[in-house]
């Protein structure tokens, strides 16, 4: 397969992220909306100090609609899917059956936040760059 080459777009600072307050930024580019949240508990790549901030496409992965964070997950209120975003956006419920498409994030010395991937092919797409 070809290698996908991706942006690392800055989405926040460390400074301004608090638990379960999610910050929606857009990645890899301004058609495709995301959220970061810091979950409060461990999550397969989270980053940060307790290994909890994640960051998603916001975009379910049924038919596009876009997901809220609430209560601990991801939810899409088109027809209830809900993905869990301390396993890589594992689906547990719904019509959705592929797996929110997770965003890699850094942290850079300043405690500047970058995403810098995705993986997972975001709706919609026929390929995410
Ligand atoms: Fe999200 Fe159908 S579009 S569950």
């Amino acid at each position: 397969a070809p290698s996908l080459t991706y942006p690392a777009v800055k989405v926040t600072n460390l400074s301004r992220v608090k638990t379960g307050q999610p910050i929606t930024f857009n990645y890899p580019d301004a058609s495709s909306p995301a959220i970061l949240v810091k979950l409060g508990r461990p999550a397969i790549g989270g980053v940060g100090r307790e290994r909890d901030i994640v960051a998603f496409s916001a975009l379910c992965t049924h038919m596009g609609c876009p997901v809220q964070y609430e209560k601990g997950r991801f939810l899409c209120r088109c027809h209830y899917s809900m993905f869990d975003p301390a396993k890589a956006g594992q689906t547990y419920q719904g019509l959705a059956s592929s797996w929110l498409p997770q965003i890699p994030l850094r942290i850079d010395g300043k405690g500047d936040i970058y995403a810098v991937a995705v993986q997972g092919l975001i709706w919609g797409r026929v390929k995410n760059v």
